[in-house]
């Protein structure tokens, strides 16, 4: 049995330890807002925040992460007011979505390490891979989070 914490709920998963988290979360606990993408630990479309580093799911196998503290999408909002998200919808950056879950976790992590990023930083911190090709919004909507974090910005409630 392996345990550790999912968006602050205690978790345990009866299943090999080798176990991808990201089969775990969307297998065992429904958190499909984690997806599946390359499983090869390319694309980071599985990212989530293990103990505040952007780690891609697909390639964490659940037992090395016993009692750690995971947040998913699903862990920063349920109505997509968090900050990231707001910018991300004010900003349109999603065209399909299929990767935008990743994007928002990696672009979490990096905003806490970084409040300020340069466009340069972002580019060289968010690896995620978008086959519609968003990433000019998503600088935008990066900065313009950290803008909102600061409180140097707003958006209008999420739609
Ligand atoms: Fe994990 Fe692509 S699905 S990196």
């Amino acid at each position: 049995m392996t345990k550790f914490t999912v968006n602050n709920q205690p978790v345990e998963y009866r299943v090999d330890p080798a176990t991808p988290l990201l089969f775990a979360l969307r297998d065992a606990s429904n958190l499909t807002g984690t997806k599946y993408g390359c499983g090869t630990g390319h694309c980071g479309a599985c990212i989530v925040d293990v103990d505040g580093a952007a780690k891609k799911a697909c390639q964490v196998p659940i037992g090395s992460i016993e009692g750690s503290f995971v947040t998913t999408i699903e862990g920063l909002s349920h109505d997509r007011s968090h900050p990231i998200q707001a910018a991300f919808l004010a900003e349109n950056v999603s065209q399909c979505g299929f990767c935008i879950p990743g994007m928002v976790m990696a672009a979490s992590v990096l905003l806490r390490n970084n409040p300020r990023p340069s466009e340069d930083q972002i580019r060289t911190g968010i690896t995620n891979i978008c086959r519609c090709g968003i990433y000019p919004r998503l600088v935008e909507a990066i900065q313009r989070a950290g803008r909102i974090q600061r409180g140097e910005d707003t958006v209008a409630s999420p739609r």
